[in-house]
């Protein structure tokens, strides 16, 4: 799949999830590319008269909601009907996400909709979760948390800025290590031993949180209930 076919993919899929929305519905808007087609997809519903409200899950999303003329409101305001949101991974109904490094803030919002659906590219479909997991750590936990997540059997790297000198920070003030911990054939029980892990915010395994899939094809999207 080339880099045309597959930002075709993503917008099937974005606007495949932003059509199941209904007036009056609370959304959670998700971070990243494929999550930015679906807000950009409800702007245009919008435009033409949808009434919805949006929780966004960083301050990307904040970003492009507002630019789509999308009125926002928080979890202190509202429950949200549904999310959406992308992933870097999909195996089932499990995923990875944190490749933007917002992942904790996606998981509240996601886990907190009463539907969250699941916006991908096929690239992203796998049989088994294997790709590093985001775990996001208070600055301060950095090395106590990498050494234990060695003793899990994972090799953390610290991820580093693009355009700036050092680590990327992220929203909420905080540090990623990437974890790699080759497949992950229990995500459950991974996820469990990682939370556990004191000075771990939030990590990147999202298991059983998903309703639906969006796949999107080169012609329309595939939707597979999870
Ligand atoms: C943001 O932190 C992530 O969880 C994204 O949702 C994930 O990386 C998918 O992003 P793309 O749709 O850009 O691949």
């Amino acid at each position: 799949m080339d880099a045309d076919e597959r930002e075709a993919a993503k917008r099937r899929a974005g606007e495949s999830a932003a059509a199941s929305v209904e007036d009056g519905m609370v959304v959670g808007l998700g971070t990243g590319s494929t999550a930015a087609q679906a807000i950009r997809a409800l702007g245009r519903r919008v435009d033409v008269g949808l009434d919805i409200r949006g929780i966004p899950t960083s301050f990307r999303a904040r970003k492009l909601a507002r630019e789509a003329g999308i009125p926002l409101t928080s979890l202190d305001e509202a429950t949200p009907d549904v999310a959406i949101d992308g992933a870097d991974q999909v195996a089932g109904g499990d995923l990875v996400k944190g490749g933007g490094a917002a992942h904790a803030r996606e998981k509240v919002v996601d886990a907190a909709a009463d539907r969250f659906l699941v916006v991908v590219d096929p690239t992203k479909e796998v049989e088994t979760l294997d790709c590093a997991v985001p775990v996001e750590v208070l600055p301060d936990a950095r090395t106590t948390v990498a050494a234990a997540v060695r003793d899990q059997g994972g090799e953390p790297t610290l991820r580093a800025a693009q355009r700036k000198d050092g680590p990327v920070v992220t929203d909420n003030g905080n540090l990623v290590l990437d974890c790699d911990f080759g497949t992950i054939p229990n995500p459950g029980r991974r996820s469990a031993d990682i939370a556990a892990v004191p000075g771990v915010v939030e990590h990147g395994l999202f298991v059983g949180l998903a309703d639906e899939i969006h796949v999107g094809r080169r012609s329309g999207a595939e939707v597979r209930d999870v």
